[in-house]
């Protein structure tokens, strides 16, 4: 089983935080887990005129794979698209920003047109069937964390893969977390649709059981 983390956000805060909690306990359970920590990477925009360059495809006309080894971009896009197509589970983390999800993270989404074809007939996502988790971390309390999961729940059902939330009342669309300052999450400042505080890294460690296919138990 191979577990994706990708964090987008700038610094290294909460949302590496988090997404280090996940690796560790993806690990812990045997899978193969890795972190892409997107603040590092260099990402540009897809420029949507090389359609045909990304989208090798065989006499059929169907899609061949590797047409992210095609993109015009000469950055780390390739390497991280790659590892997309190589994961079992993917788990996006945003911050909140200005009640949206970061813009690498959504640049990151728009690249990804080098793993999916949308033609009518002919369609095909390179991510489909994944299990999708979304986490998202805003510093206020309802500061815009339902907005970016369900953006993400929405992400995951255009490249066709499943979406996954941690289920019951808790996170029914993934995991909504309250932090801001550098090391908050180790607070556990976490919001429980907005009624209780819990422990974050519990729920954190329950998502990443739940993703993997184990029954959580918090
Ligand atoms: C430019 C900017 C805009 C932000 N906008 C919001 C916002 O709209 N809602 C919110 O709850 N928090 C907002 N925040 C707070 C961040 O979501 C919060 O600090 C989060 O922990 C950052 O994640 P990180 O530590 O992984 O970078 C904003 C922070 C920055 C720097």
């Amino acid at each position: 089983m191979r577990f994706l983390v990708i964090v987008g956000s700038q610094r290294k805060g909460n949302g590496f935080q988090a997404g280090s909690i996940m690796i560790e306990e993806a690990r812990r359970c045997g899978a193969t887990a890795n972190l892409i920590f997107l603040g590092t990477q260099q990402l540009d925009f897809c420029q949507g005129v090389c359609h045909h360059q990304c989208h090798p495809r065989d006499d059929k006309g169907y899609l061949l794979p590797g047409g992210w080894q095609h993109c015009t971009r000469e950055d780390d896009g390739a390497r991280i698209l790659k590892s997309m197509v190589e994961a079992d589970v993917l788990v996006l983390i945003s911050p909140v920003l200005f009640g949206n999800m970061s813009s690498n993270l959504k640049i990151l989404m728009e690249r990804t047109n080098a793993l999916c074809s949308f033609d009518q007939e002919k369609d095909f996502s390179f991510l489909a069937g994944k299990i999708g988790g979304a986490v998202a971390i805003g510093g206020a309390r309802h500061g815009g964390q339902e907005r970016v999961l369900s953006d993400m729940m929405h992400y995951f059902a255009i490249v066709q893969m499943m979406p996954l939330g941690l289920g019951e009342y808790q996170a029914p669309q993934g995991l909504a977390l309250v932090a801001d300052g550098l090391g908050d999450l180790g607070h556990d400042q976490w919001v429980d649709y907005g009624i209780k505080q819990a422990d974050a890294k519990r729920y954190l460690i329950a998502y990443t059981k739940k993703l993997l296919g184990y029954h959580p138990s918090v």
